[in-house]
């Protein structure tokens, strides 16, 4: 399996905020915005990720995350030099991806909860086409939002419905199969000009080889997209970390207990950041593990 994350777009709902910087590499409280998607990614055992992100901004992604070696992972980068939508990923990636199934996560997406892993891993296992992940939310009206039967099968997917037929958002975590990119090259354009994920999963639903898997309500799924979004999100993060005294999407203490990296490895990455929490943190985590 390997991963995708798509860091580009315009992020127009930040503005002023991103006029110059790109979205993810905002901070969410104590980290930048990419590391939430990526810490995922990791949770899954996803090791060879591919970043795409717009030809100005790319650099600064290499610069934060390097080729992932000190993580223990394999990271590329790719430009998309125009935001064509989600699904162009996939004629990005293609020769990235080779023959293996893709993880596709958006990069403004944040998901906590416990059994993440577990849930990425066992859905990995089971992929037969697409496996999408949906969450309740209180305005459905504006997402894509699932149509399924009685026996959970994705049956259809409306894209910001007047009417929704459930409640149940599609989030920005997508698996598929290798024939995505196939899929993907067969499109057409919407009317806005983009490649729609949407369109590629309809393929898989007429198929029948759509999975929809719900995340309770113990989830969390955030979007840091917007103003509120992105303050809720750094809200969140703080809240949980203040309290528990732990640290979310801590890439380095994840990749130790993934086993991607050895303690030694871990505490050595944590004392180049010794002067911030962070660092301290990711020192204490590689002595405790
Ligand atoms: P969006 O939030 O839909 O778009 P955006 O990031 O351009 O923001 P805005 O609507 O405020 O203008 O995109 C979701 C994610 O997918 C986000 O991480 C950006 C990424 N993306 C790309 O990288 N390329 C694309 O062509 C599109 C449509 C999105």
């Amino acid at each position: 399996m390997k991963g995708i994350i798509l860091a580009g777009g315009t992020g127009s709902r930040l503005h002023p905020l991103t006029m110059a910087m790109s979205k993810q590499l905002l901070p969410v409280y104590d980290k930048p915005m990419i590391y939430y998607p990526l810490s995922t990614l990791m949770l899954g055992g996803v090791r060879e990720i591919l970043v795409i992100s717009t030809p100005t901004h790319l650099p600064l992604f290499r610069q934060v995350l390097g080729d992932g070696s000190e993580l223990g992972l394999d990271l590329r980068y790719a430009e998309q030099p125009q935001p064509a939508g989600i699904a162009d990923a996939f004629r990005i990636g293609a020769r990235f991806l080779g023959a293996d199934p893709v993880t596709l996560i958006l990069g403004d997406n944040i998901f906590y909860g416990q059994g993440l892993s577990e849930l990425l891993q066992t859905s990995m296992r089971d992929l037969i086409g697409c496996t999408l992940f949906s969450h309740t939310v209180r305005d459905p009206q504006r997402y894509g939002v699932a149509e399924f039967d009685a026996e959970g099968r994705l049956v259809d997917i409306e894209e910001k419905p007047a009417r929704p037929k459930s409640s149940e958002a599609i989030t920005g975590l997508y698996l598929y199969t290798n024939d995505v990119v196939e899929i993907a090259r067969g499109l057409a354009p919407s009317a806005r000009g983009e490649l729609e994920i949407t369109d590629v999963n309809r393929v898989y639903i007429s198929e029948g080889r759509a999975r929809l898997r719900s995340f309770g309500r113990g989830f969390a799924w955030l979007d840091a997209g917007t103003h509120d979004g992105l303050l809720n999100a750094a809200q969140f993060v703080q809240v949980l970390e203040h309290r528990q005294g732990v640290r979310i999407a801590c890439l380095e203490e994840i990749a130790l207990r993934m086993g991607f990296i050895d303690a030694d490895s871990c505490y050595a990455l944590g004392r180049k950041q010794q002067n911030s929490g962070y660092g301290q943190y990711v020192m204490t985590a590689a002595q405790a593990g």
